[in-house]
């Protein structure tokens, strides 16, 4: 659809839909069955499978990403085509690393496929991860992913498991015995969750050595049940899922499936593993959230939080400055530290619209980003087209990542900006709701697209005027490579650098801002 850039007079063009929350678990419970069946056909109550998943506690574990050091995120996006992937990147585990880049790399080319295929030009396709196993013995990652091409959104989930002891990659087969893997076969084709006959194809199709599109996932509750989602990719489908209860699923599983099933009940922290890493990726080093509660007073990669270091030192006054606010979105990532260094090095005010994903992923650096001065907004959760979701799914995305940010910082923000500037009344209200002023951006440099940075400083400096706000993006590096040079150009021109809330002044909850006035 286009360059981007939002309109403030015309309602956005897209589909109001009740999309999916492509949130890990939530995915899962979003498309479980609802139907408890009365009476189980199979025997023992201990094997029976419910279909009723409403409660956390069978939801696949979702744990912290600080219980893998060192752990950093490869992130592709367009954000003229509505896509955002995004992957971890586990130190020392190249294979695993590699096999969930390859899943988003082959969601991307199916993607682009039916969405060129369907002649319609308007879509979504929105990938997000978490850890579901961490231990010394097996890592597991779970990845959702959302994609939508015209008005039908289709939801599906893949788990990755990794034998940190056999140093091999485990298909789902390998985390049962041979006889738990038929008696896992005999009861998914079975059908529990009254599906009828139009399923059984589907789970025989998901069970077959090659499944084509039809993905099967098995993943661990924190009770030690299991948490089997098959998801279909026939357009408009959601994950399918069973889960099976622990003392069922005890008797089924292999050595691997064993520690596997540890992982996510009791996970473990992995010692950090010396890799070389570019210098920007090491300094986001995240150690373990019980050690970086100890140490919070002190980190040694985090930029000081002296006074004299802060962002801003004195108050600004717009009226009679030319303010300018450079904003970047999508972080915190592998390439924020770094920015956070250059900024400060320059004296810079700037403001972070963070995705909550990534702030529960690095904690400690999103303190550092606070820490240091700068602003940080809300970009939403896991990065999906707001106008696809209902407004209670909004309302999740905005008022997850406000806790998430709260947590990490002790503050909650006032901003948030919608991920590739979609919004519609909707979503207006929502972020009214939550307590959150939308912040849009009149100066857009591509940095995204043209990954120059001279390219980035020369769009930025063409565009900008008084008032501005300039939407850059620092999960790519020629990003930060592009601003302390950015920065000493607007300064020549007369600009003073501010965040978006010195810029603005003080505003109302759900009011939208290109610019100051
Ligand atoms: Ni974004």
């Amino acid at each position: 659809m286009g360059r981007l850039l939002p309109n403030p007079l015309a309602p956005s063009g897209r589909r109001q839909l009740g999309g999916v929350l492509a949130l890990g678990a939530a995915v899962l419970l979003a498309g479980a069955c609802t139907q408890t069946h009365p009476v189980d056909p199979l025997g023992s109550p201990a094997a029976v499978a419910s279909c009723s998943a409403t409660t956390s506690l069978t939801a696949p574990a979702d744990l912290p990403a600080s219980l893998v050091p060192g752990l950093t995120l490869d992130v592709k996006s367009d954000e003229t085509s509505f896509i955002h992937l995004a992957t971890p990147v586990i130190p020392g585990v190249t294979v695993l690393t590699g096999r969930l880049r390859a899943i988003a790399g082959s969601d991307l080319s199916g993607y682009r496929q039916d969405l060129a295929a369907s002649g319609d030009d308007i879509g979504e396709l929105n990938l997000s991860w978490n850890l579901t196993g961490v231990s010394l013995r097996a890592i597991g990652v779970q990845v959702t992913t959302s994609r939508s091409v015209g008005a039908v959104t289709t939801g599906s989930t893949q788990v990755v498991w990794w034998d940190q002891v056999d140093h091999r990659l485990l298909e789902p087969q390998d985390l049962f015995t041979a006889q738990g893997w038929s008696e896992l076969t005999a009861r998914l084709t079975v059908d529990l969750c009254a599906g009828g006959p139009a399923r059984t194809p589907l789970v025989t199709q998901a069970l077959s050595r090659q499944p084509g599109q039809t993905r099967l996932a098995v993943a661990f509750a924190a009770d030690g049940g299991a948490v089997v989602a098959i998801s279909s990719m026939t357009p408009g489908s959601e994950p399918f899922k069973v889960v099976l209860g622990a003392a069922a699923v005890r008797g089924w599983l292999s050595a691997a499936g064993q520690a596997a099933s540890a992982a996510s009940v009791q996970p473990q922290s992995l010692p950090l593993v010396a890799t070389p890493v570019q210098r920007s990726t090491q300094a986001d080093r995240v150690a373990p959230r019980r050690a970086a509660t100890k140490e919070r007073v002190s980190k040694p990669a985090s930029p000081p939080a002296r006074k004299e270091s802060r962002a801003q030192p004195k108050a600004v006054d717009c009226r009679k400055a030319r303010c300018v606010a450079l904003t970047f979105d999508d972080g915190p990532g592998p390439y924020t530290a770094d920015l956070v260094r250059r900024l400060q090095k320059a004296h810079a005010p700037a403001t972070f619209f963070m995705m909550g994903e990534h702030v529960d992923a690095f904690p400690d650096l999103t303190r550092t980003v606070a820490r240091a001065g700068f602003e940080i907004g809300n970009h939403s959760y896991s990065h999906p087209d707001l106008t696809r979701l209902s407004e209670s799914e909004v309302q999740h995305q905005l008022s997850r990542t406000s806790a998430a940010i709260q947590r990490a910082t002790g503050r909650s923000p006032t901003l948030m900006r919608p991920p590739y500037g979609a919004r519609n009344a909707e979503v207006d209200k929502a972020a009214a709701q939550v307590g959150l002023t939308e912040v849009l951006w009149d100066v857009d440099t591509l940095d995204w697209k043209h990954r120059n940075a001279k390219v980035v400083q020369k769009d930025a400096l063409a565009d900008a005027h008084r008032g501005s706000i300039v939407l850059l993006h620092d999960i790519h590096p020629t990003t930060v490579q592009a601003v302390p040079g950015l920065v000493i150009e607007l300064r020549k021109r007369g600009y003073t650098l501010v965040t978006v809330s010195e810029l603005l002044g003080s505003t109302r909850p759900g009011s939208r801002h290109f610019r100051a006035d």
